[in-house]
């Protein structure tokens, strides 16, 4: 699904950025994938998802494993 129509950035791509080059915010996509940087009508959603992908990580750190 597209989450920055502007730049053409989907959610996979933006989790494959979290997870390959630990981007953590709006400013990292923004310079990892060139997203989030021109309308801003995608700033929540892309920090909805990082919010999802962050709270993944620290599921998985955690040693707890979803079913
Ligand atoms: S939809 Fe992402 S900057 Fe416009």
């Amino acid at each position: 699904m597209y989450i920055c129509i502007c730049s053409g950035v989907t959610d996979s791509d933006i989790k494959r950025c979290v997870e390959q080059k630990g981007v953590e915010d709006i400013r990292g996509l923004k310079a990892e994938l060139g997203a989030c940087g021109q309308c801003g009508k995608c700033i929540p959603e892309a920090r909805r998802l990082l919010s999802a992908c962050h709270g993944e990580k620290t599921f998985v750190k955690s040693g707890l494993k979803a079913a």
